[in-house]
C-alpha cells in the first residue's frame, strides 16, 4: 500500500506490518482540551459501529496530545498501535487533520473496523489550501455545500473562497438595498430553456451562518467574495442609478464580460459599496474579503460624463486608472474595518501604487502572481492554464462534460506548482498556497460539479500538501483507485476517464 492510499499523501508514513487496531473494542477517549470539540467527529464519523467511549481504562485508547513543539501550526503526529491511537498536535487544525487521515482510512476497504498500525508525521507545504466555489452563475442550496465542506475538509483544504456575485445572480442579503436579492437573485433562462419562469436564489443569513459554522468546524475558513466593479448586471438590473447610462440593465442569462460595470463618478457609490461591505463583515468573521476586480471594461468609463468628471478632479489621464483608484480605496475602506482584500489579477493592471496589505489572486495564467509578488503583495496561485480551473473538461473529447475552449487533465492539476517557475526565492515567501476554482456557467446541478470537481480536486490538494520535489503522479495513480473507492462511499459522481 503506497502511503495507506492517503491523498493528499502524507509528508512520511512508516507502516507496521500485522498490526491492527480494532475499533470494535472498548475504547477510552483522553483529550487535552485543545482537541474537545473533535470529539464527536470520532464518535460520529470514525466509529460508526455500535461501542462504549468511555473516560477510565479499556481495552483500546485514542488519545489526544497537545505539544507545541509540533512544528508546524496545521501538523500532526499519528501513531496506531494494536491498543491506542495516539494524536499529538500543535493545534486543534492539526488534531482534525490526523482525523480526516483516520477519515480516509475508515473508508478504506482495509480499514473498516480496523486501522493499520502506523506512524504518520504530517505538515501543509502551503498554508493557503483553497476551493472556490461559484454561486453567481448558478445557485447552489447550504446542502450541497457543506457536502463540499466535508469533501474540502477530507482532502485537507482550508479555504473556501464563495464566490456570492456575478453578472447572472446576487445572493448575499443588504438589509439596505433589498433589490439586490429581490430583481439580482433570478435570471430569466433564455439560454437552455430548460427551466421555466425564473431562477435563481438567495441565501439567508441564518443560511449563511450556518455555512460559515460548518466550514469553521472543519477547519475551514470562508472568504466570501462581491465582485466588482465588472460582473455587476445583477446589481445595475436591481438599481439601475448605479450604471453609466442609467439602463435599463437586465440580470444576465449569457455568458462572457459584458460592457456595463458600475460608475466611477455616481457620488453615492461608496456609500453604495459600505452598505454592502459592512453587510459582509457582519456575516463572515475571517480575516479576508474578496473583491473581484476581473474582467472589468472601461467601454462606459470612457464615455460617461461622471467618470470623465471623476478622472478630471482625481488627476487621472485613462479611464483604466479608475479601476485601481477604485480598488485601493474598498481595500483601504477593509483595512480600516480589520480586513484583508483580495483581488484577481486584473487589480495589478494600470496601477502603480496599490495598498501593500492587497492580496492578489493570480487566474490568467501564472503573471499576475509573479508580478504581485515582485510588487510586494502576497499572492494566491489558480492559473487556469496550470491546472486550477476545474470548470474545463477533463479531456479533449466534444462528448466530455466541462467548458469545451480548455481542458484541465487530472494530471495538469497534479502537475500545478504553487511557486511559478523563474520565480525568485524572496518572490516565492509571498506565494501563500493556491486553488481550485469551480466557475459554474455550465453546472446546473451539484453532480456535475462533483463530476468537474473529483479527482481533479484532489490531485490539486496533493500539490498544495506536498513540496513539489515530493510528489510523484505515478505515485498517486497507484493510491488513486482506493481513494475513488471512498468518494464512492461518500456519494461522489467523480470523473472516471483517461488521466493525462
Ligand atoms: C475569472 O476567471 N474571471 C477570475
Ligand atoms: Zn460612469
Amino acid at each position: 500500500m503506497d502511503y495507506l492510499n492517503l491523498i493528499p499523501r502524507p509528508q512520511e508514513v512508516t507502516v507496521s506490518e500485522d498490526i491492527w487496531f480494532e475499533a470494535h473494542r472498548s475504547i477510552c477517549i483522553k483529550t487535552h482540551s485543545t482537541f474537545n470539540e473533535l470529539i464527536p467527529l470520532v464518535t460520529q464519523e470514525l466509529l460508526s459501529m455500535e461501542l462504549t467511549v468511555q473516560d477510565e481504562p479499556a481495552e483500546t485508547t485514542i488519545h489526544f496530545i497537545q505539544d507545541a513543539t509540533v512544528a508546524h501550526q496545521e501538523g500532526y503526529i499519528l501513531e496506531i498501535t494494536e491498543d491506542t491511537i495516539t494524536v499529538t498536535a500543535a493545534t486543534k487544525a492539526g488534531g482534525f487533520y490526523a482525523l480526516q487521515t483516520l477519515k480516509q482510512l475508515a473508508l478504506s476497504k482495509e480499514g473498516k473496523n480496523l486501522f493499520p498500525g502506523c506512524k504518520i508525521n504530517d505538515y501543509p507545504q502551503f498554508s493557503w489550501r483553497g476551493l472556490m466555489l461559484d454561486c453567481g452563475r448558478n445557485f447552489f442550496p447550504v446542502s450541497f455545500i457543506c457536502k463540499l465542506l466535508d469533501l474540502a475538509a477530507l482532502h485537507k483544504l482550508n479555504i473556501f473562497h464563495w464566490h456570492l456575485t456575478d453578472d447572472q445572480g446576487w445572493r448575499l442579503p443588504v438589509e439596505k438595498y433589498p433589490l439586490l436579492t429581490e430583481i439580482g437573485g433570478w435570471r430569466i433562462d433564455n439560454r437552455t430553456k430548460k427551466f421555466s419562469g425564473k431562477v435563481g436564489g438567495s441565501y439567508t443569513e441564518e443560511e449563511i451562518k450556518t455555512v460559515v459554522r460548518y466550514a469553521a468546524d472543519r477547519c475551514i475558513t470562508v472568504v466570501p467574495e462581491i465582485d466588482m466593479p465588472g460582473h455587476m448586471s445583477s446589481l445595475l438590473a436591481s438599481y439601475p442609478g448605479f450604471g453609466c447610462t442609467g439602463g435599463p440593465y437586465t440580470v444576465e442569462d449569457a455568458f462572457g464580460v459584458f460592457d456595463d460595470v458600475l460608475c466611477m463618478g455616481n457620488k453615492d457609490l461608496f456609500s453604495l459599496i459600505e452598505d454592502i461591505f459592512d453587510s459582509v463583515i457582519k456575516l463572515f468573521p475571517g480575516k479576508y474579503i474578496h473583491i473581484g476586480g476581473d474582467e472589468c471594461p472601461r467601454t462606459r468609463w470612457e464615455k460617461c460624463p461622471k467618470c470623465q468628471k471623476k478622472m478630471e478632479e482625481l488627476g487621472l489621464t485613462s479611464a483604466g486608472q479608475l479601476q485601481p483608484w477604485f480598488v485601493s480605496k474598498l481595500a483601504n475602506m477593509l483595512e480600516s474595518k480589520g480586513k484583508i482584500a483580495i483581488g484577481w489579477d486584473e487589480v495589478l493592471d494600470d496601477a502603480d501604487n496599490l495598498p501593500s496589505q492587497l492580496m492578489v489572486q493570480s487566474w490568467r495564467g501564472i503573471e499576475g502572481g509573479k508580478k504581485g509578488a515582485a510588487t510586494g503583495h502576497r499572492v494566491i496561485m489558480s492559473p487556469s492554464t496550470n491546472g486550477c480551473y476545474l470548470d474545463y473538461r477533463n479531456y479533449p473529447d466534444p462528448m466530455e462534460m466541462g467548458r469545451q475552449y480548455d481542458t484541465t487533465t487530472v494530471k495538469n492539476s497534479y502537475d500545478f506548482s504553487a511557486i511559478p517557475e523563474g520565480m525568485t526565492a524572496e518572490e516565492a515567501e509571498y506565494v501563500v498556497g493556491g486553488q481550485g476554482n469551480m466557475w459554474t456557467e455550465e453546472v446546473y446541478y451539484g453532480r456535475i460539479a462533483e463530476y468537474l470537481l473529483f479527482p481533479r480536486l484532489s490531485a490539486l490538494s496533493e500539490a498544495l500538501w506536498l513540496a513539489p520535489e515530493k510528489k510523484s503522479f505515478d505515485s498517486f495513480k497507484t493510491r488513486l483507485p482506493e481513494h475513488k473507492k471512498r468518494l464512492r462511499i461518500l456519494d461522489v459522481l467523480y470523473y472516471d476517464g483517461k488521466l493525462e
